[in-house]
């Protein structure tokens, strides 16, 4: 019998049950997977507790996992049973065993480990296309990432450094301000006990950054915008904080005709071009060096509820991963 991580109503920690379910044969196209690791996002908050709505219940959370082909389905011909595999925001990863689209997923190289692309598939592509595709950061640059001693903060810390940018990371304690030293941040912000704009103003010699990655949300939405300089770049990309309020576009214009977008890993991984891209960029980049993926908390599959308390008490640094 298979175990799931399922939810059937949306709440707090305790509607996380840990169910059997039937998995069956894989149909077209389709292949069945032996997981071994599933990720951790911040987005599985979202959806247990309904801030972002999953379309049927019961549903089983997760959105990236790494593990091994074990059947396949008619019409899937880049793939054989035993080949090591990962994936991203393909619903339902809290698994022992699930069906997948043989098109959402990425082969590994070994190279890469199933603890590490179970940690780094969801995040590290968001930091690939918020890096190269929503603002492309070059030598020079100056940019400011929150919590950049999370998942996808230290990740995007670290790849902006390597560009060349100059990366000042907003975090919520001074064990998180060492840790995004260690990921290439040059300044930190405590940012819970600081005023974002004015410090951002000392640290830029009063000019402002050219790009903010805020997913904490309504809690930083406008000290960001202040946080900016003339046709800089606002990325809205999350809401740790809550989700930001409806606010007129003409603010955008006296803060120095700024840009203001609000992107998505979906849209970002909607071809398999596109996923092909992102997950190669990422791959090439942890397997260089460029990009290490820490690991900092591992909980039993069957202990997801104690992850998602964690998390969203702030608690998580880096990655955390769910062991199957
Ligand atoms: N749009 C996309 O394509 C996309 C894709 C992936 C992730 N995201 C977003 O990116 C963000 C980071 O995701 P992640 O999985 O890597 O999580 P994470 O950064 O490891 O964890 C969330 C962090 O947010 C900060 N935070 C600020 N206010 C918070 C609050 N009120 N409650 C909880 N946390 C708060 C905390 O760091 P500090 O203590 O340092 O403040 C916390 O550790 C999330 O908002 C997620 O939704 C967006």
């Amino acid at each position: 019998m298979t175990h799931a991580i399922r939810i059937h109503s949306t709440g707090g920690t305790d509607v996380l049950h840990w169910d059997q379910i039937d998995v069956g044969d894989p149909g077209p196209g389709q292949v069945r997977l032996r997981q071994t690791v599933s990720g951790l996002n911040y987005i599985d908050i979202y959806m247990r507790t309904g801030v972002y709505p999953v379309a049927e219940l019961p549903a089983i959370l997760g959105m990236e996992a790494a593990g091994v082909v074990e059947a396949i389905g008619a019409d899937v011909s880049d793939l054989k049973v035993g080949d090591r595999v990962a994936y991203a925001l393909v619903l339902g990863s809290y698994t022992e065993s699930r069906l997948i689209d043989a098109d959402k997923l990425i082969k590994l190289p070994d190279t890469i480990s199933d603890q590490t692309a179970a940690a780094m598939m969801l995040k590290g592509m968001t930091a690939h296309y918020l890096l190269f595709r929503t603002y492309p950061v070059k030598a020079g640059d100056t940019i400011l990432v929150y919590a950049a001693a999370g998942g996808v903060g230290s990740m995007l810390s670290q790849w902006a450094n390597h560009l060349g940018a100059t990366v000042i990371g907003c975090v919520g304690s001074q064990k998180k301000a060492e840790m995004a030293r260690a990921n290439g941040c040059q300044h930190t912000i405590l940012y819970r006990d600081v005023n974002i704009p004015e410090r951002v103003n000392e640290l830029t010699n009063g000019e402002g950054v050219d790009v903010v990655y805020d997913a904490v949300g309504k809690a930083t939405f406008e000290a960001s915008l202040d946080s900016l300089k003339p046709f800089g770049m606002m990325v809205s990309y999350g809401n740790a904080s809550g989700q930001v309020e409806a606010f007129s576009p003409k603010i955008l214009a006296p803060k120095g005709s700024l840009y203001l977008t609000r992107p998505t890993l979906a849209t970002h991984t909607a071809t398999r071009e596109l996923l092909v891209d992102g997950a190669e960029h990422l791959i090439d980049a942890v397997s260089s060096g460029i990009v290490s993926i820490h690991v900092n908390q591992a909980y039993p599959l069957s202990e997801t509820a104690e992850a998602h308390r964690a998390m969203e008490s702030r608690e998580t640094t880096g990655a955390t991963v769910l062991m199957i």
